[in-house]
């Protein structure tokens, strides 16, 4: 494998509007620790990742005491209202701080399943493609489109069709200038990548694996506790 450069960029500063509750999802234990505590794990002794950053929000009380030892492996970065905002923060702290970053992955800190072998597919093809490479999964389910009343106007054709996931890998420079020129222009981004097509990139898909779901409803919760029991990650 190649020797590039690489930085993890974890986005952490979401209020989980979707999932409700008392304590942020990226707080929430699952299998004895800490949403995001997992998500950091993933990536901790990758030999390509030279640092990993994460972006909490300014408010944020939780971090040191929910993520406990691995809080002092991470840089912590100020995060922004948008996902892209906090996510151009990050980038932004990286860039400022580590000058030969070359690389980044950004990974969303509500995804606590990332395997080995996923992280290791998206570098491997990801840091041979100039436009960068995100982990995503061909669509299974039939898609409809729903009309005013929610009855079904057609069936979308799903050949073709991919979900993304997170990470999403990408020349650092490359994704803070897609970001600044998809934000000046109004463009609303769900992900890193969107940015880069604004631009006119074209990241490659990498398959990724059912079991990287991102926790955004109460009962994902269950659901990435067994797929951490499965993988032999439970405490
Ligand atoms: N995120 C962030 N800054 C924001 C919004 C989101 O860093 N202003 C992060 C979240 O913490 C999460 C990731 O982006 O790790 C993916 O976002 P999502 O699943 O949508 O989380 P939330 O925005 O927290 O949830 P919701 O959309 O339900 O409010
Ligand atoms: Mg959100």
């Amino acid at each position: 494998m190649s020797t590039a450069r690489v930085h993890v960029l974890i986005p952490a500063a979401g209020r989980g509007t979707r999932y409700g509750g008392a304590v942020l999802k990226q707080y929430l234990p699952v299998c004895g620790k800490a949403v995001l505590s997992h998500a950091i794990r993933a990536f901790r002794f990758h030999p390509l990742i030279n640092g990993i950053a994460v972006v909490l929000s300014a408010d944020d009380q939780w971090f040191d005491n929910e993520v406990g030892k691995l809080a002092t492996v991470v840089d912590t970065v100020t995060g922004g209202e948008t996902r892209a905002r906090s996510v151009r923060n990050g980038l932004q702290y990286i860039t400022d701080k580590y000058p030969d970053a070359e690389w980044v992955l950004v990974h969303d800190a509500a995804r606590p399943c990332l395997s080995a072998e996923s992280l290791d597919r998206l570098l491997e093809q990801g840091l041979q493609c100039e436009d960068g490479a995100i982990l995503a999964m061909p669509v299974g389910d039939t898609l409809k489109q729903a009309g005013e009343e929610q009855e079904i106007t057609r069936t979308v054709d799903r050949r073709g069709l991919w979900a993304a996931q997170t990470p999403q890998l990408f020349r650092l420079d490359a994704l803070s200038a897609a970001i600044d020129a998809a934000q000046q222009a109004g463009q609303e981004l769900t992900d890193e990548a969107s940015a880069m097509e604004f631009t006119g990139a074209r990241p490659k898909l990498v398959m990724g694996s059912a079991a990287n779901i991102k926790i955004t409803h109460p009962s994902d919760l269950a659901i990435a506790e067994a797929w951490l029991k499965r993988a032999g990650l439970a405490n």
